[in-house]
């Protein structure tokens, strides 16, 4: 385990046993406790030790933003109906959708006590945390409208996921003391991660192995949401003429046939093409990272998680 990942889980740990053992508190340590990558944790650490800060200085901003992520998990799963997070059950599948609410709701409490201590974390914070609300209405949204472009599926995973990243290391910024222009910098790396990130989990939802991704396969695809592979593949089937897509989309959801869709969207290339995005992406963020003023040691860390999550099986 790296350095960083140490310091997360010890004070992960350490904040899920001073919780209460009883009503709102048990889903919270429940699901903080299941393994997870800490990717946004992370880059608040290393957003603050690449402006020349000390990882232990940024550590409640850090666990501040792993419970801020971690609410949206569990405020998510209710709305893709998904029964399987980190590989176990869903908090509202373990518990029921009340608790996951509520539960939900107290980690937002608790994540802004801990983004609170900096005025200027507490306004950046608030302003992304609002992004990520949108993202997530839109992302609801397209999955009942036709017609969703690909444009219109990248704004809407920039403000989902994107901007968490981006909020996660300009946090880091500016606990290091960052200069404006070092944190938009950085920012941008981070938004650049974080597009590519949503794709690779786009494509891990369609095509990765369940027993390694934790979570239920082909729940997307089931849930008819609007990602670049259901996008692309429909507006590649209509040149082609093929009516798979169109077929599985109009049964009910439970009755699609998710394996006969991935293979169609495989054969039609655009598993290729989404891989080709998350390239493209990862290669703007590398320019920006490049674009940063600090010596090339200082950005190792930072390159290193970009590699491990470019190609990701979980
Ligand atoms: C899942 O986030 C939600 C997305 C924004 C794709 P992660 O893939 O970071 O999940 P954990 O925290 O490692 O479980
Ligand atoms: C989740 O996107 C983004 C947020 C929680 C804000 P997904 O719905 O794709 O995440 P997973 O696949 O359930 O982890
Ligand atoms: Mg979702
Ligand atoms: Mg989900
Ligand atoms: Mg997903």
């Amino acid at each position: 385990m790296t350095d960083h990942r140490q310091l997360i889980e010890a004070r992960i740990a350490e904040w899920c046993a001073a919780l209460p053992n009883d009503g709102l508190f048990p889903p919270m340590a429940y699901l903080m406790r299941l393994p997870a990558k800490r990717v946004r944790p992370a880059l608040v650490l290393m957003g603050c030790e690449l402006f020349g800060g000390k990882a232990a200085d940024a550590l409640d901003e850090a666990l501040g933003i792993e419970l801020f992520h971690n609410f949206t998990l569990m405020h998510d799963d209710i709305m893709d109906a998904a029964p399987l997070r980190r590989g176990q059950p869903t908090v509202h599948a373990k518990w029921n959708v009340n608790a996951g609410i509520l539960s939900g709701d107290a980690m937002l409490v608790k994540a802004y006590q801990l983004m609170a201590k900096r005025s200027e974390v507490l306004d950046l914070f608030s302003r992304y945390a609002l992004g990520v609300c949108e993202g997530q209405q839109r992302d609801m949204e397209f999955e009942t409208r036709l017609n969703v472009s690909v444009a219109e599926y990248l704004e809407m995973i920039r403000l989902k996921t994107a901007v968490l990243l981006s909020c996660a290391l300009q946090t880091g910024a500016i606990v290091a003391g960052a200069s404006v222009g070092d944190r938009q910098l950085v920012g941008e790396f981070g938004e650049h991660l974080g597009l590519a990130f949503q794709l690779r989990d786009d494509l891990l939802d369609a095509f990765g192995d369940p027993a390694v991704t934790g979570k239920q396969q082909g729940g997307d695809l089931r849930a008819g949401k609007k990602t670049f592979l259901l996008i692309r593949g429909a507006e590649c089937a209509a040149q082609k003429r093929s009516t798979v897509l169109d077929e599985e989309l109009t049964k009910p959801s439970a009755q699609r046939d998710v394996s006969r869709m991935r293979d169609v969207i495989e054969q039609l290339g655009v598993r290729s093409e989404a891989e080709a995005e998350v390239l493209k992406n990862d290669r703007a963020a590398q320019e920006a990272l490049a674009a940063i003023n600090v010596p090339e040691y200082l950005k190792a860390p930072l390159r290193a998680l970009a590699a491990m999550l470019l190609d990701r099986a979980n």
